[in-house]
């Protein structure tokens, strides 16, 4: 079949590894992010009472945190075919072109990491997205002749983690945008004890609560985690997963009481240390940890900012008292207790 290489309407590497069996398939098993079910339910109901396909659905916001997961839901509930690529796996115009061209009526198109779209690629989905048609330019020169396609009624779900990087027209051509946020502690928990479940893993409540405790607010992670945890119950322990098992895995992983790992360990002290708490440009940062810029930008910080420990500022990331605390170093002057602070902990 074409496009194998760009496409798949099976699972991908990453749904068919260790989240496999976890990831809800309905959005009623799916915990969490209320107002983007209840919101996107309605838009859902709507479209299959009027017979149509969903309008464009744009879901941005931090890895792990589920847009896969409700790009799969969405077509589930939808009754519809999933087709699944990525932002750089699009190359050419011509792929997107093919792409499209060999959707069925009310096929959901998934691009993850849809900000890696280049331009020209873009270019050829605009068009699509708002009248299902394609203008595709055969031959060169003198011999060019535009051709108009049809592309069958679809719904697009793109997903990113940089809502920035997304151009306007992208942007502007999506008919509901939903950002994901880290979850709160009742829903990981919700998450534990159903990951635990299908795992057959016998927890009590505060292994539950350990685990989700240090799970970053991210499903992703909580997962990933509960995974270890129970290699570490069945070999060194009877089995079950207490809080005391759960907190001596965790430990051994070098997962911290708030979850930071090694990393983000190490980007804390960096700036500490190094730079004086701050300010230090993300380039800086990332030659200076060995860490990848977009990987510091996209996985670490959003949780450190939503710990209130790393604020973004216009002259770079600057550490806050809390982060000094949590890591038992000492905060320079400026951020003793009583000092005004220029930048509070909200991230803005
Ligand atoms: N597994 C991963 N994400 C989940 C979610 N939001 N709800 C239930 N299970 C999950």
């Amino acid at each position: 079949m074409a496009n194998e290489r760009i496409v798949s309407g099976a699972a991908r590497e990453e749904d068919r590894g260790s989240e496999g069996g976890l990831r809800p398939r309905r959005l009623a098993e799916y915990i969490g992010q209320e107002r983007v079910k209840e919101t996107l339910t309605i838009s859902m109901d709507a479209a299959i009472q009027r017979g149509e396909p969903l309008d464009h659905v744009l879901l941005y916001g931090p890895p792990g945190l589920g847009k896969t997961t409700l790009a799969t839901i969405i077509s589930a509930e939808m009754g519809a075919n999933l087709r699944t690529t990525a932002g750089p796996a699009i190359e050419r115009p011509g792929d997107m072109a093919s792409l499209l061209t060999q959707l069925k009526p009310g096929d959901v198109l998934f691009i993850d990491e849809i900000h890696r779209l280049s331009k020209l690629v873009e270019e050829i989905l605009y068009p699509a997205m708002e009248d299902y048609s394609l203008s595709w330019v055969m031959g060169k020169g003198l011999q060019a002749q535009s051709i108009n396609l049809k592309v069958e009624p679809f719904t697009l779900v793109g997903a990113t983690t940089r809502y920035s990087m997304l151009s306007a027209p992208l942007r502007d051509r999506f008919g509901s945008v939903y950002r994901l946020d880290f979850y709160d502690e009742a829903a990981m928990q919700a998450i534990v004890r159903r990951s635990a479940r299908i795992m057959e893993l016998e927890t009590d409540e505060g292994g539950v609560e350990e685990v989700a405790k240090r799970a970053r607010g991210t499903p992703r992670v909580a997962n990933r985690l509960l995974r270890r945890v129970r290699d570490f119950a069945q070999v060194r322990a009877d089995g079950r997963v207490t809080r005391d098992v759960a907190s001596q895995a965790l430990g051994l992983m070098e997962v911290d009481a708030l979850g930071l790992d090694e990393v983000d360990h190490r980007l804390v002290r960096m700036i500490a240390e190094k730079y004086g708490g701050g300010p230090v440009g993300l380039d800086t940062l990332a030659a200076s940890t060995g860490e990848e810029a977009d990987t510091i930008m996209d996985v670490y910080e959003p949780y450190l900012m939503q710990l209130g420990f790393l604020n973004r500022t216009p002259r770079g990331r600057m550490l806050t008292r809390a982060a000094y605390e949590h890591l038992g170093l000492t905060p320079p002057p400026r951020l003793a207790v009583g000092q005004p602070q220029l930048w509070d902990s909200t991230g803005q």
